[in-house]
């Protein structure tokens, strides 16, 4: 089983840049700035994206860029539609359409 925790590469753990994070407010580039994290390989960096987003430090699963990509875009496509049904079902780009057309 996998245990994924740090980056190896400056062997500082997800656990080590969240507190560090939480801090100091810092993002992925603040982050990196601070410990030369992915920096190196890289292999850390989707890791990292997770961490700041959900809090999870320890992963038992490989996670690509790519992984991090589609998750982000699932996320924003689950809160428009929360946000869709929030006003009435209908979306932004509905209602502008037929504004347009109320409009000419
Ligand atoms: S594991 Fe973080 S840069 Fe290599």
């Amino acid at each position: 089983m996998l245990h994924i925790d740090r980056c190896v590469c400056v062997d500082c753990t997800f656990a080590e840049m969240r507190s560090l994070a939480e801090r100091k407010k810092l993002d992925f580039k603040g982050i990196s700035r601070e410990t030369n994290c992915g920096m190196g390989c890289g292999l850390c960096v989707p890791y990292i994206k997770v961490m700041l987003r959900t809090g999870q430090t320890v992963f038992d699963e490989m996670l690509t860029e790519a992984d991090v990509d589609r998750e982000i875009r699932d996320a924003a496509s689950e809160a428009g539609g929360r946000r869709s049904r929030a006003q009435g079902g209908e979306s932004s780009r509905h209602r502008s359409a037929g504004s347009a057309e109320g409009s000419a």
